[in-house]
Order: structure tokens, then C-alpha cells, then sequence
């Protein structure tokens, strides 16, 4: 069943509170009933697909897991170490941030979301765990100490905001001189037409906010990165018709990064 929401009947400039009132309605959803059909695949047969080991997932929470909605894997390129500090950008019900949690103890992992039920999952799910903790906020402002990190991570997220600038800025402000910035977003080979960029349901659908890869690229760039790895995530599918006639049409796949702060 094709479950992409239908687009807007007029095509207007994006309305970005109608956006995030849509993007937060369906990552409630993921957290509190990760078990419906989604427009987009989720949980630990989409984790494995990916890449992630299963001995990793098997010592992290299984809720969390199930709830999982990245778009691949990172970590082999983020190679955290005992003590790190991690900051995960977008931390959904947790995932990626436990998994970091095991790789940088006693390190820190702060995980920030805007979803109040991914942020009320996270916690209830990380409460006896030592060095991980989520915030509510907005990636665009994470309430971090500059200079304060070593890795920032994030998973399917960065596609969802409208501004992307900002975002990696941020990002290049909390890490520490060399710290690394390792994640996994959705990006385009072509530019895609306002019919697609300016359509708030698409945009929730992972579509219609991704960048074309090498504005991408120089966006992340012109925040203080050099980019040392990009590979595609291949095993990623995106589910629906209207994705996946997206993906025919405008290249749409997803990658996974890491760049180093200079
Ligand atoms: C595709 S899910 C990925 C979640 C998690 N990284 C994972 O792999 O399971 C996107 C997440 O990003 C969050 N999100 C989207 N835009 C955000 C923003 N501007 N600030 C904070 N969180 C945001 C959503 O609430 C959602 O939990």
C-alpha cells in the first residue's frame, strides 16, 4: 500500500511550521507504535539490511530498535572511542546514541530530538544507563557547549530541515578542533522542481527536503569540514510509489559521510 501522503493541491513557498507540526506527527507514531506500515521502512530488519552489527544491536534496548528509521550506517566511519563525547542530531528513540554509548564509555552521548514521544521513549529506555541523555530542542540550536564534542552523528534527519547551513555551522561549533561529523541523510543526482522542494508532504516523506549531493557537499564544506569519506547506502529503499518514482527521477538515494572539522 502506497502510504506517502498526497501532495498539496497548491504549491506555495514551503510552510516550515506546517512541516514541522507533519514531521512530528509521524515520528510520534514511530516511537509510540513502531509496528504500523510507515512510508518508510523501519526497526531492526531495516538496522540489519543496513549494515549494523547484530551483536551491537542485541546489547542495546530492543524498543529502541524497533523504532529505529536511520538510512544507514555510519559508525565504522565515526570510529568512536572509550571517553569520546557524541552528540546525535536528530536521536529518534534512541538507536544510533545507545550504540554510541557502548563504543565511548565513560564518554558522553547527548541525543536531541524535536519529538516529544521519540525524546519520552529515549529516556524511559535509557534509565540505567550511565553516559547517555536526551534533550528536547531543535537540532539547529543543540544546547551543547561549543567546542565540547568529538563526534557528531545524525541518521535520516538533516534531509528534514530547511536550513541545512545552519545545521552543519552548528554542528562545526560544537565539535572540538578535528572533531568528526559521521552520518547518513538522503541526497539527489538532479535539482528537483518547487512542485517537489516547496510540497510539505513530500518533505515529510524524506523527498522533498534532500539536496542535490554536491551542494550538499559544499554545504557542509563551507561550514569548516574536509569531507574524508562518501559512500552510498544501496541497501537503503525508499517503500512508496511516489519515492520511489522520485528516486527513478531525480536520483534520489541515500549516503553515508564523514567529515573532519579543520
Ligand atoms: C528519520 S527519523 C530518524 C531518527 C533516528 N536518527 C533514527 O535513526 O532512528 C528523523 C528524526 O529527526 C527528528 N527531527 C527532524 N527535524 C528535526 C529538527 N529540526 N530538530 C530536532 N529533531 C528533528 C524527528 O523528530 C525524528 O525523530
Amino acid at each position: 500500500m502506497d502510504t506517502t501522503p498526497e501532495p498539496s493541491e497548491a504549491v506555495g513557498p514551503l510552510d516550515t511550521v506546517d512541516l514541522e507540526d507533519r514531521v512530528k506527527a509521524i515520528y510520534e507514531q514511530v516511537a509510540d507504535y513502531p509496528f504500523q506500515e510507515f512510508h518508510f521502512e523501519t526497526g531492526r530488519s531495516l538496522a540489519e539490511r543496513l549494515g549494523y552489527p547484530r551483536d551491537g544491536l542485541d546489547r542495546i534496548p530492543e524498543e529502541a530498535v524497533d523504532s529505529f528509521a536511520g538510512v544507514g550506517y555510519f559508525h565504522d566511519l565515526a570510529d568512536l572511542k572509550p571517553g569520546e563525547r557524541v552528540l546525535d542530531l536528530g536521536s529518534g528513540s534512541g538507536t544510533d546514541s545507545f550504540l554510541a554509548a557502548l563504543a565511548v564509555r565513560p564518554g558522553l552521548v547527548v541525543g536531541i530530538d524535536m519529538t516529544r514521544a521519540q525524546i519520552a521513549k529515549a529516556r524511559r529506555l535509557a534509565h540505567d544507563r550511565g553516559n547517555v541523555e536526551f534533550r528536547e530542542g531543535h537540532i539547529e540550536e543543540p544546547s551543547v557547549e561549543d567546542g565540547s564534542i568529538d563526534c557528531v552523528i545524525s541518521n535520516g534527519v538533516i534531509n528534514l530541515v530547511p536550513d541545512k547551513g545552519r545545521v552543519f555551522a552548528v554542528a562545526a561549533r560544537a565539535l572540538r578542533p578535528g572533531g568528526r561529523l559521521a552520518i547518513a541523510d538522503i541526497v539527489t543526482d538532479a535539482e528537483m522542481p518547487e512542485t517537489v522542494t516547496c510540497d510539505a508532504s513530500l518533505w515529510a516523506a524524506c523527498i522533498g527536503g534532500a539536496m542535490q549531493r554536491g551542494l550538499f557537499v559544499e554545504t557542509i564544506e563551507e561550514a569548516g569540514f574536509h569531507i574524508e569519506t562518501i559512500r552510498p547506502n544501496e541497501a537503503y529503499q525508499f517503500l512508496s510509489r511516489r519515492a520511489q518514482k522520485a528516486t527513478a527521477k531525480y536520483g534520489v538515494t541515500s549516503i553515508s559521510l564523514l567529515a573532519r572539522k579543520a
